[in-house]
């Protein structure tokens, strides 16, 4: 009796397994994340070797070539001066802010390009926490929800104002989605989609990302508003609720190391899953290629495809723009 099965045979040339192909990678499936700061001068992020804090003109650039690469969306991330930032965070609603004013440049130089906000106190909070902190009676920090909620309100109609496309809440405050979504469609804004990071980790892979913004909590942690690492069923919660209050698309971050969370939640939600690799997941895949440990090509392929495969319909990656180049070569 000779063997009947062989699934070797479905890997037996290009062709064959390009037809057998479960999951594909294409540069449409990416969301292009930019840093931007309010200088002539583009500076590389010594954080976070290959990114750029990008001048307008930078940005503006950038941007475009991604665009013409096939990439759909960008995501903006402002590194906002010392000076203009305060406990009330006010300069995230400032109609002549950075943001404002990238997003109306970028939208006049490429009207097709999709413009994606973070939503997020951050950037703009002298106390590097997503939300507003007040001390509690006993002296602990609290990151105040309800009175978060309502800047973060400000904060989209600021960005919907300067005709961006989707703006992504990132601070994980409770309620946030259906008050953004009141908001908006409050002053006639109902075409501006929300992408909410609903899942969102209390995670070490985004130390990276704050050196860049400079934008590290200056006491506490995240813990209160970020989710446990441990917990999955808890992911599952955040969805139901993001989806109830009206997010059109839901994000899971990290990527890499909650590919169960991206499988889980994309089988219980009908909405598109977006998935973000992080900061410290790129500076991963970086360092351990610099001297020619791994094949940076492949293995950031590599981990694009995983998260892809795991139920991701879109995935935010600084490896955008390169992997759309490397994609095209392929
Ligand atoms: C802040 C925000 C963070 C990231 C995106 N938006 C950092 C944080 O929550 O502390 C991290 C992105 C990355 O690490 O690449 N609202």
């Amino acid at each position: 009796m000779g063997m009947h099965i062989r699934p070797r045979r479905n890997r037996k040339s290009p062709a064959v397994r390009s037809l057998v192909q479960e999951t594909s990678l294409s540069a449409s499936d990416f969301i292009y994340p930019l840093f931007l700061h309010d200088k002539e001068v583009d500076e590389q992020i010594e954080s976070m070797p290959g990114c750029v804090r990008w001048s307008l003109t930078g940005l503006i650039k950038e941007a475009g070539e991604a665009y013409a690469l096939g990439v759909p969306a960008v995501v903006l991330f402002p590194a906002i001066d010392e000076s203009l930032k305060t406990s009330d965070a006010a300069e995230c609603h400032n109609d002549a802010g950075l943001v404002p004013r990238a997003v109306r440049a970028l939208k006049d130089a490429y009207p097709g390009l999709c413009v994606i906000t973070d939503v997020a106190l951050d950037p703009y909070n002298s106390d590097g926490h997503d939300g507003l902190v007040e001390k509690d009676a006993n002296g602990e920090l609290e990151i105040v929800n309800d009175e978060t909620v309502a800047v973060l309100c400000e904060q989209a109609l600021c960005h919907a104002r300067a005709g961006v496309d989707i703006v992504s809440p990132s601070d994980m405050m409770d309620g946030r989605v259906a008050a953004i979504r009141d908001a908006l469609d409050a002053s006639g804004f109902e075409k501006v989609s929300i992408l909410s990071y609903s899942a969102k980790y209390a995670s070490a892979y985004y130390g990276p990302f704050r050196g860049a913004l400079e934008s590290a909590p200056k006491a506490g942690d995240k813990k209160t508003y970020q989710m446990d690492p441990a917990n999955i069923r808890e992911a599952i919660r955040e969805i139901e609720l993001d989806e109830a209050e009206g997010a059109d698309m839901i994000m899971v971050k990290p990527a890499g190391p909650y590919l169960d969370v991206i499988a889980k939640v994309s089988d219980h939600t009908t909405l598109p899953v977006a998935a973000y690799q992080v900061s410290g997941e790129y500076l991963m895949i970086k360092a351990a290629s610099k001297d020619g440990w791994v094949n940076e090509k492949a293995i950031a392929l590599e981990s694009l495809m995983g998260i892809k495969r795991a139920g991701a319909s879109m995935i935010l990656t600084y490896y955008a723009k390169l992997a759309a180049e490397w994609l095209k070569d392929a």
